[in-house]
């Protein structure tokens, strides 16, 4: 079983601070949802409002057809009778409760006895692969198994709504990227809605069903995540979502100027009103070159001098100085491209990008 979630103009604030501004948002049943968004834009406040922990100002938030909250009528259902399950970003396990103990909290807290007898406990700890350390204190674990025991609890009580904050953020790259299997896993079997706080694109997109992406209290796209990949509504999210060169251009001459030097014929970046635009660029869709390419059809060049050039295994991620603006290329690190990495800094070369990659947004 599942809840979808309707969450309507609902604004949370903290003294004069407003945290939550007028925030709409729709959670399908089933779904898994990823809020994503830079510190302080108001996640978790966003995630304690749905739980029933912060009490916002002004908004409704139904499950399923049933208002949860509703600043209008008062109606305000307390945490523990919104079935819900939560993984905070602090693992906050209870340091002097067993494991078992620690997994079988909200059980015990709803009420739920039989659930023990039935064995919840030792299935909810099985499904995170943590069956062998039900008698351990938390202490007594690693950083990596008390994150899957604090998603056991979050799960236990087999809740219709998951909401996890952040639920990987501690945990080094190769068991985050296990635990984010697991997660997937876990949803496929169990079927609850999820809401998912992260501020790390590549958990976005491998676990959102959606990605909403927030900023500053609002949600300025909701999609799935190839559409917000390929398709970001504004500046905000193209940079959010890894674009992360920045180009200005400005109308004159009849086409387009930038600060790099580059030039571009007036219906190189479509149908725009503006006189000013930007473009976002992802660093993999530009190329460098030794000296200027010969066809260069479709696409922008620019010249520049080399910042550095940073070897990462499979790829190189080089930075260079093109006029006023920084722009990062990421580039092969095989034997075509390893000229690359024997230039010193200060070295001339180019760069180019295929107009099609260029994301162009006013300015
Ligand atoms: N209890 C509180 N009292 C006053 N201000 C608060 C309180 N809780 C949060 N805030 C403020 O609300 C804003 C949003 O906080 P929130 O914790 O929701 O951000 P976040 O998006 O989860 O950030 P992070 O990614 O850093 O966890 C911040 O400016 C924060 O300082
Ligand atoms: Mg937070």
């Amino acid at each position: 079983m599942a809840t979808g979630i309707t969450v309507s103009n609902l604004t949370k604030r903290f003294g004069t601070t407003t945290v939550t501004k007028q925030l709409d948002l729709e959670v399908a049943e089933g779904e898994i949802l990823v809020l994503l968004g830079s510190s302080g834009c108001g996640k978790t406040t966003t995630l304690r409002c749905l739980a029933g922990l912060e009490t916002p100002d002004e908004g409704t938030i139904r499950f399923q057809d049933k208002a949860v909250f509703d600043s209008g009528s008062r109606l305000n259902v307390p945490t523990h009778k919104r079935n819900i399950g939560m993984v905070f970003q602090s693992y906050a396990l209870w340091p002097h409760m067993t494991v078992r103990q620690n997994i079988a909290y909200p059980l015990k807290v709803r009420g739920l006895r039989q659930a023990v007898a039935d064995g919840w406990v030792d299935r909810a700890a099985d499904l995170v692969h943590c069956g062998d350390l039900l008698d351990r204190y938390p202490a007594q674990l690693s950083g990596g198994q008390q994150q899957r025991i604090a998603l056991a609890r979050g799960l236990v009580a087999r809740p219709e709504l998951v909401l996890l904050d952040e639920p990987l953020s501690n945990l080094d790259a190769k068991l985050r990227e296990q635990v984010r299997t697991e997660i997937r896993e876990l949803h496929q079997e169990l079927g609850f809605t999820a809401v998912l706080v992260t501020h790390d694109q590549d958990e976005a997109l491998a676990l959102g069903d959606r990605i909403a992406i927030m900023r500053d209290g609002k949600i300025e796209q909701c999609a799935p995540p190839d559409r917000v990949f390929t398709e970001p509504a504004t500046e905000y999210v193209a940079s959010f979502i890894g674009m992360s060169n920045r180009i200005e251009w400005t109308r004159a001459d009849g086409g387009w100027r930038c600060e790099t030097g580059g030039r571009l014929g007036l219906r190189d970046l479509g149908e725009v009103a503006d006189d000013k635009v930007v473009s976002r660029i992802r660093p993999e869709d530009m190329r460098i070159h030794r000296s200027r390419p010969v066809e260069a059809g479709h696409s922008v060049v620019f010249d520049a001098t080399l910042v550095t050039a940073a070897y990462g295994g499979r790829h190189v991620d080089v930075t260079v100085q093109a006029g006023a603006a920084r722009l990062h290329v990421r580039a092969g690190s095989g034997d075509e491209d390893a000229w690359i990495r024997t230039l010193s800094p200060g070295s001339p070369l180019v760069v180019s990008t295929p107009l099609a990659s260029l994301h162009t947004y006013p300015a």
